[in-house]
C-alpha cells in the first residue's frame, strides 16, 4: 500500500480522524479509546501544527490519572462495543474515570518537554497544573514498579510489548485458573497470525482478574501476582522521563533533588538487565533472578535514555546487515522470530522513532540510518500499525495514530 498524495498531508489527516475531541485513540475499531502511550505520541504529533491541541491530549492522559498516581494504560472515556475487555472486566473503577488497571512505558514528560519547547511562555503555563501530576506518576512507578533502579513490568500489557518473549517462560508457569470464557474481538479486525495466541490472552485475562479480586491494591498484587520482570522498555523510558522532568521542573524554578536520586539510582539499576552473558539488555525476572535471552527493539532503547553502550551499537550495524526494515521487535536470528506476530518480530515505527531520535542526539549517524529506513518503509507500507522487517510490508491495524505522528515528527522531516 504505497502512499500517494502529500505524505504530511495524509499524516495529519489520520490525526484529525483519530481525534475524539479531548483524545486520540489509536486506530479505530481495534483501539477506540485512549492508550497512554499513544496518547504522548499523539500529543507530539497535534505539536506540529496545533500547540494547543497538544497540549489538551496530555491533560485529558493525565485527567484519568488514579489517586495514587499511576496513569493507566487505558482510558475508557466512552462505551464501545469494538474492544474487549472493557471497564468491567478490569473492574478500574479506582481513579475518576473508568480505566484499565496497569500502567505503561512513560512517555507523557518527555513528550511534553518537546511540546514545551516549541512555545516555552504557553508551556509554563500548562505545566504549573500537568509537571505536579507527571512527577506523581514518576513517584508511583519508584515505589511499586522499581526493583534494584531497574523498571519492572507486573503484566504483559503494562510494557506495551503484549506478546514479546521476553515473558515466555514466566507465561508458561501461570495456570489461569477460574477463568470465565471470553470472546476476543481483536482477531476479528485483524488476521490471527498478527496477533497473540489465544494461550497469551487467556493468561493477560487471568492477571487482570488477579488485579481485579485485589482490588488494584499494590501491596496485596505484590504478594497474590507472580508477573514481575524488570525490562528495559519501561526502565529507559522510566529514566528518560525523570531526566526529563529534571529540566521541567527546573524550569519552573522547582527542587528537583529527588529526581536526581533516582536518576542516580535508574542508571545503576541498568546493570540489573545487561545480560553480561549475551552482551545486550534484556528482561529479568525480579524474583528468580533469570534473564529472559531475549534481544528486542526495547533492548536498543537505551540511547533514548541517554545511555550509550557499544556492544548495543554493534549489534544494531549487526541488524542493519541482516533485515532491510529494522529495528524488528525480535532478533531475526532467533528461533522465536516471527516476522508477522505483533511484538515477536515485526518492526515498530515508533519504537525506531524513540531509538533513532536518542541515537541521532547523541551524535551517532546509525540513528540517521535508522530514520532513513524507516521513511523507506512508511512510504513503502503506508501508516500501519507495524511493519514486516524482511519485506516491509504492512501488518495489524492501518491508519494508526502513532506512525503517522513518526512520519511528521522525524521520518518524514528532511
Ligand atoms: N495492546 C493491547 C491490546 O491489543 C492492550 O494494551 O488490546
Amino acid at each position: 500500500m504505497a502512499l500517494n498524495g502529500d505524505t504530511n498531508q495524509l499524516a495529519r489527516d489520520i490525526l484529525v480522524a483519530n481525534d475524539q475531541g479531548g483524545y486520540t485513540i489509536p486506530t479505530k475499531g481495534l483501539y477506540p479509546h485512549q492508550w497512554n502511550w499513544d496518547s504522548a505520541m499523539a500529543a507530539l504529533g497535534f505539536a506540529e501544527f496545533d500547540l494547543h491541541r497538544a497540549w489538551l491530549e496530555l491533560e485529558t492522559l493525565f485527567s484519568g490519572q488514579w489517586p495514587n498516581g499511576m496513569v493507566p494504560h487505558i482510558i475508557f472515556h466512552k462505551p464501545s462495543d469494538d474492544y474487549f475487555p472493557g471497564p468491567d472486566v478490569w473492574g478500574g473503577d479506582h481513579g475518576p474515570i473508568p480505566s484499565s488497571g496497569i500502567s505503561q512505558p512513560p512517555l507523557a514528560a518527555t513528550m511534553a518537554r518537546y511540546i514545551h519547547a516549541k512555545d516555552p511562555v504557553l508551556g509554563q503555563q500548562k505545566l504549573a497544573k500537568l509537571y505536579p501530576k507527571m512527577l506523581a506518576w514518576h513517584k508511583w512507578f519508584i515505589a511499586n514498579r522499581c526493583h534494584e533502579g531497574a523498571i519492572f513490568t507486573t503484566h504483559p500489557w503494562e510494557s506495551g510489548r503484549d506478546n514479546a518473549p521476553d515473558w515466555d517462560t514466566l507465561m508458561t508457569s501461570i495456570e489461569p485458573v477460574g477463568l470465565l470464557p471470553y470472546t476476543r474481538k481483536d482477531i476479528s479486525m485483524v488476521e490471527s497470525s498478527m496477533r497473540p495466541h489465544n494461550f497469551d490472552y487467556d493468561r493477560y485475562l487471568y492477571l487482570v482478574s488477579l488485579g481485579k479480586k485485589y482490588a488494584w491494591n499494590e501491596t496485596e498484587l505484590r504478594k497474590a501476582n507472580p508477573f514481575r520482570i524488570a525490562e528495559p522498555g519501561l526502565t529507559f523510558t522510566t529514566l528518560r522521563a525523570a531526566k526529563d522532568l529534571r529540566h521541567l521542573g527546573e524550569s519552573l524554578g522547582h527542587e528537583t533533588s529527588e529526581l536526581d536520586k533516582d536518576i542516580h539510582s535508574m542508571v545503576e539499576g541498568l546493570d540489573f538487565i545487561w545480560n553480561k552473558d549475551k552482551g545486550y539488555f534484556d528482561a529479568r525476572n525480579t524474583e528468580s533472578q533469570v534473564f529472559s535471552g531475549s534481544l528486542t527493539n526495547a533492548s536498543f532503547l537505551n540511547w533514548y535514555a541517554g545511555y550509550h553502550s557499544e556492544e548495543m551499537l554493534l549489534k544494531l550495524r549487526e541488524q542493519f546487515t541482516t533485515v532491510s526494515y529494522g529495528v524488528a521487535s525480535h532478533d531475526p536470528n532467533s528461533t522465536k522470530f516471527d516476522r508477522e506476530r505483533y511484538w515477536r518480530g515485526p518492526t515498530w515505527a515508533i519504537v525506531n522513532f524513540l531509538i533513532g531520535k536518542g541515537l541521532e542526539d547523541m551524535g551517532y549517524s546509525e540513528g540517521f540510518e535508522l530514520r532513513e529506513r524507516t521513511r523507506e518503509m512508511i512510504l513503502k507500507g503506508g501508516f500501519s500499525e507495524y511493519f514486516d522487517p524482511i519485506t516491509g510490508e504492512p501488518k495489524g491495524g492501518h491508519s494508526f495514530t502513532w506512525t503517522a505522528v513518526v512520519w511528521l515528527v522525524w521520518a518524514g522531516k528532511d
